[in-house]
């Protein structure tokens, strides 16, 4: 009987603290179904011209600026959509399914650049920058991975190197999302090697600054239509207010920023897993073999089976840590588990997706090669799932 008690009292205890629910509020679900139609309508017809060609989605992205995705979580004094990050998922999702080099450009200006400079500078900061880049009006950068700095993010190359009222920022930055099309970079470098990670800072670097110089476009397996390029600094003159936070404060910064940044990541290996899973459920009922569709043979409903529940969980992972970052908890857990299940099963769920289509699988008309290509670098970027399974262990 006590048992009994004391387990409601838990239960009680623990929903008023958690106040878990399965539903999604109106607002949410207005968000996913607009975000899936934009998507259907505006990404899907182009999607396998601007991959093979590796064009940036400019008017793509303008619109998804006019309609409040490049700002979603920022707030409306900035010109943000002062959305939770739940709503940020969904919408996520959405873009990923169809067009993954679209959601690239949306997750890192909403979750690394606008979040980064939304919490942690300037009031002259926020009104500067924020208004431009949550329009879509500007893109921005998160420049941290360097030629030997990728997931040893501590051993910064690039210096800032304080000079009277500003920073001499030199160095190379590698594998640059929005690297050519951003108009403001987040640069983390190194201001005192002899204060190791307190010695680095962060700033915000306009492109057009004298000595900023952008790298050849890389050509990659994957979410080709993002534009991905090394930029050398060169005696970049870097005002000093545009450091952000505290002298040394710029590695807490970046951890942190990809900490959210994460969370956005996950989302969008959870749209491309499932993306792939609608369109092998949609073939196997079509495709006819042994004289019926493919996907009342066990052999393809199992396969159907086991992905649905995986990009089930796979969405819940995504929503505990958004919603952890919605209630101010540490999200800095459950973000590195979403982004570690999430990345590597959209690397499973393509890849059978692809053999559910078979030969026709292998073509770039039935878009599931494309997205296994593009499943691939959510394994990688915003730390690797190597990297997450330390954040996870430690
Ligand atoms: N928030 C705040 N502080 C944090 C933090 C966080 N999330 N994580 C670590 N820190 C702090 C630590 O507390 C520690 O501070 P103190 O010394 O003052 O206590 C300091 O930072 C150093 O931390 P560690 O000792 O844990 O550092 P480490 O060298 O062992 O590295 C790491 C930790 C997790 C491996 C980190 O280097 C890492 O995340 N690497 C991967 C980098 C990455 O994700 N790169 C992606 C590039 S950006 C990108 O891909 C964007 C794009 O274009 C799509």
């Amino acid at each position: 009987m006590n048992i009994k008690k004391n387990r409601k009292k838990e239960l009680i205890l623990a929903n008023k603290k958690y106040k878990m629910k399965f539903t999604l509020s109106e607002e949410q679900i207005m968000i996913q179904q607009a975000t899936r139609e934009f998507a259907q309508k505006e990404l899907l017809p182009r999607v396998i011209e601007r991959d093979e060609k590796q064009e940036f989605p400019v008017n793509q992205i303008k619109k998804m600026g006019s309609m409040g995705l490049m700002g979603m979580m920022c707030s409306p004094k900035y010109g943000g959509g002062g959305m939770d990050t739940i709503s940020y998922i969904l919408a996520m999702e959405e873009i990923s399914k169809v067009d993954a080099s679209c959601s690239v450009v949306m997750s890192v200006n909403n979750s690394l650049v606008c979040w980064g400079i939304e919490k942690y500078g300037t009031e002259d900061q926020k009104n500067k920058y924020l208004p431009k880049l949550t329009s879509g009006e500007k893109i921005g950068a998160f420049c941290l991975s360097e030629p030997e700095a990728g997931s040893d993010a501590t051993s910064q190359r690039t210096t800032a190197i304080e000079k009277n009222d500003h920073y001499l920022l030199n160095g190379t930055k590698n594998w640059i999302t929005n690297g050519n099309t951003a108009s403001f970079y987040l640069v983390i470098a190194q201001s005192d090697v002899s204060k190791g990670h307190r010695g680095i800072n962060a700033f915000i670097v306009e492109k057009n600054y004298d000595g900023v110089v952008v790298g050849q476009k890389e050509n990659k397996l994957g979410i080709r239509g993002s534009d991905t390029h090394s930029i050398m600094f060169s005696d970049v003159k870097v005002p000093k207010e545009n450091r952000i936070g505290e002298d040394g404060f710029g590695f807490k910064f970046a951890m942190q920023t990809l900490a959210g940044g994460r969370i956005g990541i996950a989302a969008q290996a959870l749209g491309i897993a499932s993306g792939a899973y609608e369109l092998a459920l949609n073939y196997s009922k079509q495709r006819k073999a042994f004289g019926k569709p493919i996907c009342q043979h066990q052999a393809i409903a199992f396969k159907l089976a086991d992905m649905a529940t995986i990009i089930d969980a796979a969405r819940l992972l995504c929503f505990k840590a958004g919603w952890e970052k919605d209630q101010s908890l540490d999200y800095r857990l459950s973000g590195a588990m979403a982004k570690l299940f999430c990345a590597e099963n959209a690397m499973k769920i393509t890849t059978e997706a692809v053999q559910i289509h078979g030969g026709y699988g292998f073509v770039k008309e039935y878009h599931v090669e494309r997205l296994m290509r593009d499943a691939k670098i959510t394994q990688i970027y915003e730390g690797t799932s190597e990297i997450q399974k330390i954040v996870i262990s430690r």
